[in-house]
């Protein structure tokens, strides 16, 4: 099979989105500070360029869950591969993703996390794919809203590769 990646976002658009995305956050948390929490691996390069344009005092985290496999259908199952290193009691948290597409990651993430006690918990996502939900995500930054296509590309993969392109593009497979 031949893979082939047409652009859906180029890095322009996506810079120009996160730049206004981060004013939103600091506006928001203004006078409070804020830890990022990365969704490994896909949310890393998004929440890279993020952190760089809030203006509120930032801490970073990661967390490895995992929802696929080397396709592109959702497995249904989350497992928490990497867990935080400290505690988020009392802190406010920004989770960053790459994509939402049935939200069962999220959402099962995000109840996890609240038993933990956090000041604040919202979502903070590059892409999202609303076709596709099975399950509720209350999400309160979106960088575009894309129809259902499987994307890769600014940390997005398809069986682990193209997460380091720096565009957005949609994946195709064609008989050779
Ligand atoms: P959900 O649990 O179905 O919302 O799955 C979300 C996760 O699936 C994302 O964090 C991605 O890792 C992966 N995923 C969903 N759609 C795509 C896609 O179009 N390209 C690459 N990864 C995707
Ligand atoms: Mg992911």
């Amino acid at each position: 099979m031949k893979e082939k990646i047409e652009t859906l976002i180029s890095n322009t658009a996506i810079q120009k989105r996160i730049s206004e995305i981060a004013e939103d956050i600091s506006a928001d948390y203004a006078g409070e500070s804020l830890e990022l929490i990365c969704i490994l691996k896909g949310g890393v390069v998004f929440m890279v360029d993020l952190a760089k344009h809030i203006k509120v005092p930032v801490t970073m985290n990661f967390m490895d869950v995992s929802s696929y496999g080397n396709g592109t259908q959702s497995s249904g199952e989350i497992k928490i591969l990497m867990d935080l290193d400290a505690p988020i009691e009392g802190k406010n948290v920004l989770l960053v993703e790459d994509i939402i597409d049935s939200g069962r990651t999220l959402s099962k993430l995000v109840e996890h996390l609240s038993n933990r006690k956090p000041k604040s918990l919202k979502i903070c996502t590059l892409l999202d794919k609303p076709e596709r939900r099975v399950s509720h995500v209350d999400v309160q930054y979106t960088g575009f809203t894309i129809p259902d296509a499987f994307v890769v590309g600014y940390g997005l993969d398809y069986a682990q590769r193209y997460r380091n392109l720096d565009y957005i593009g949609v994946i195709s497979f064609e008989e050779e």
